[in-house]
């Protein structure tokens, strides 16, 4: 029997059932769905549309409604629309005429927006907690890493030696904006639609400030036109993961690079690699690899998405529903994400060594040269073809730039010695820098920052 019987003379096609069906992926918001009913029926209990023995009724009913589908034993019918349709006809066989009075006004349009809503903050939160960890990871790492450099790279080439550190802190400064915009999406979408009805709100004396205050959520709607419709929090909520995605596809890129022969700065633990089914001698960065893939997924769901919304005239059309697997798609391959790169991170060897070699390149350092002419007076622009010149004639007539420091008459022994391993890492001091000095700065930032995460992460979950 479908919600709409009364209207109807016939029944419903099987192809608008298996069409229109939410089920198959709407069961995940069940447990938000049990507590949005709850409130209502607490609600209408406050408002006296029911009496109190019929709120014991209809409570005590989804508690029992709630433990069958946790332990398996519901059984949905073919003509459960969806999860909305299943636990009120559930409920309304339990509790018959009682059950009947589960909906009294409410629609499927305020409810579904309710339990979205409430499933958006805890699992939103639950991302920012991985965001956390992630970075709790990075900062270990840099903390670990000392004063190991590496070539830094702009346009993939080696550009100036880096320390290992600042590199690993990069990654976690992009993640703080990933957090921080997910917590300002929280707040933005903590409002609840119910006692917005299909759309125009009820006759009935509902109190939507109680409901609200009931689920927890910060305030109530102010339109109800717009609370049934309003889906900006999971464009918005899609664009957080999609930028994350973004961030970690980046962490990926350079973590299939950096284990690669040719760089060779990574060895990767046998748990977080795969191998060849015909090159015995592979071993593969698939999950480094599937980050920057997957990324591209989840963009495209936050565009399908904006291309849904886009156009749809007030208030509830049904093309809303499209809302739900983009978005639970984004953040089951989001949260897996992180906690397999953050694996990969965790138990990879990193080859120090190797990353100072590559850095002790002479001409990694000719910025510094440049910048000593500099502080003996020479203008920039002029300093930098003193020393372009000197690397061309290096690499030309294949002269040590050592050698031609050392016998240049504005540069000499104490310039050449700027070219020495380790010594141009350590002269950058300047703030936010990648100097060893800075970046001991830098982390206490960091740290800084990671401990407010830490109070607003408590913020998240206790409210
Ligand atoms: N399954 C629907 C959704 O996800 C619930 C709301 C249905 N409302 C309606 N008027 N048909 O959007």
């Amino acid at each position: 029997m479908t919600l709409w019987h009364g209207r109807f003379g016939g029944t419903p096609s099987s192809e608008l059932l298996a069409y229109t069906q939410s089920l198959s992926f709407d069961r995940r918001l069940a447990h938000d769905d049990i507590s949005c009913s709850k409130a209502h029926v607490k609600g209408l209990g406050v408002a006296k549309i029911i009496t109190g023995e019929e709120v014991e009724v209809l409570l005590t009913t989804l508690d029992g409604v709630e433990a069958e589908l946790d332990s398996g034993q519901f059984e949905f019918e073919y003509s459960d629309e969806d999860i909305h349709t299943a636990i009120e006809r559930r409920v309304s066989e339990l509790a018959g005429d009682t059950g009947a009075k589960l909906h009294t006004g409410r629609s499927r349009n305020d409810q579904v927006a309710t339990d979205l809503r409430l499933f958006s903050k805890r699992e939103l939160a639950g991302i920012c907690s991985r965001i956390l960890e992630f970075q709790k990871l990075l900062m270990g790492l840099a903390e670990s890493a000392e004063d190991v450099y590496l070539p830094g790279y702009t346009h993939l080439q080696r550009a100036q030696p880096v320390l290992l550190s600042h590199y690993f802190l990069a990654h976690g400064w992009a993640l703080a904006r990933d957090f921080d915009r997910f917590v300002e999406t929280i707040a933005r979408l903590d409002v609840s639609p119910l006692g917005a009805g299909a759309l125009g709100g009820s006759s009935l004396p509902l109190d939507p400030d109680f409901v609200s205050m009931e689920l927890g959520f910060a305030k109530r709607f102010d339109n109800s036109l717009d609370a049934v419709s309003d889906r900006d929090f999971v464009a918005e909520a899609l664009f957080d993961l999609a930028l994350l995605g973004v961030h970690l596809s980046q962490i990926g890129e350079e973590l299939v690079l950096w284990s690669t022969e040719e760089f060779g700065y990574l060895r990767l633990d046998d748990a977080y690699s795969t191998g060849s089914s015909m090159l015995p001698q592979k071993k593969n960065p698939d999950i480094a690899e599937l980050a920057r893939g997957k990324s591209g997924r989840v963009i495209g769901s936050l565009t399908g998405f904006l291309t849904t919304l886009k156009g749809l005239p007030l208030s509830y059309n049904r093309d809303l529903q499209e809302d739900k697997e983009p978005l639970f798609d984004a953040l089951n391959q989001i949260s897996l994400g992180l906690s397999s790169l953050s694996g990969l991170l965790s138990t990879a060897g990193f080859d120090f060594s190797r990353m100072r070699k590559a850095a002790d390149s002479q001409y990694l350092c000719a910025i510094d040269l440049a910048e000593w002419l500099v502080s003996k007076g020479v203008p920039f622009r002029k300093a930098h073809a003193i020393i372009g010149g000197l690397v061309r004639d290096s690499l030309e007539r294949h002269v040590d730039l050592g050698e031609l420091v050392d016998a240049h008459p504005q540069l000499g022994a104490e310039a050449a010695a700027l070219l020495l391993p380790g010594v141009s890492v350590e002269r950058r001091q300047s703030l936010g820098g990648s100097g060893t000095e800075a970046v001991k700065i830098q982390l206490e930032s960091f740290r800084l920052m990671v401990s407010t995460e830490e109070i607003r992460m408590d913020s998240l979950t206790t409210r």
